[in-house]
């Protein structure tokens, strides 16, 4: 009884977290932002956003140094998951639209040598920059290091591996632009 209960100690300090400590804090980000967050979503507390924000149950989770920048009147839908690295900054600009399970990721392990187990590796991180007007579909997934510029429609399921030029529409995996906005 006592050795299963002390094995899941940090899943119940997160579920302590998430009952009785998140949606307290989550009022306290939306009065401060003048913004709209989900009592339940995950956001740690280098995350920062633009007044008009609304926010799902997602987690924005930042770690040792890492930032996350929401803009103005941005929509983050639910089960969206954003994780910026060590020293890394995920900024999204202004009206946005990311729609759920939008997956932002800053980190890449480095596997160069074969001879070397990579756990042994290390870890390669790298910002992600979504600029303004930007709509990702359902599941689109941004890798490290990508930049997304203004004006940008990503489809759903998308793999964006490389930068997209503003007003474009990608898609697919990996996402390759297939036209721009307004041709
Ligand atoms: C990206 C998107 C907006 C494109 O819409 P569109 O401009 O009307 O594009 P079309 O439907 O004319 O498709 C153009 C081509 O791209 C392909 N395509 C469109 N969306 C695609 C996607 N998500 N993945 C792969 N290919 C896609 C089409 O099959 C078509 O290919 P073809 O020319 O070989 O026939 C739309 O397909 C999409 O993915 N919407 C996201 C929906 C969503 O996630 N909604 C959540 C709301 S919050």
């Amino acid at each position: 009884m006592i050795i299963p209960l002390i094995k899941n100690v940090p899943e119940l300090l997160r579920f302590f977290f998430l009952v009785f400590i998140s949606p307290f804090y989550n009022v306290y980000l939306s009065i401060r932002y003048g913004c709209l967050i989900h009592p339940f979503a995950r956001i740690s507390p280098r995350v920062k956003f633009g007044k008009g924000c609304v926010v799902g149950k997602s987690r924005l989770i930042t770690y040792y140094g890492g930032r996350i920048t929401v803009g103005k009147n941005t929509t983050v839908l639910e089960a969206c998951e954003f994780f910026a690295h060590r020293g890394t900054h995920i900024k999204i600009g202004e009206d946005c639209m990311l729609a759920k399970r939008t997956i932002i990721m800053t980190r890449n392990h480095i596997f160069d040598d074969p001879n070397v187990r990579m756990v042994k590796q290390g870890v390669r991180n790298e910002d992600v920059t979504i600029g303004s007007d930007v709509w990702t579909g359902l599941d689109t997934k941004i890798l490290p290091g990508v930049k997304i510029g203004d004006g940008c429609v990503i489809g759903t399921s998308a793999v964006v591996t490389k930068d997209i030029e503003p007003m474009s529409i990608a898609v697919g995996i990996p996402a390759k632009v297939i036209k721009k906005r307004g041709e």
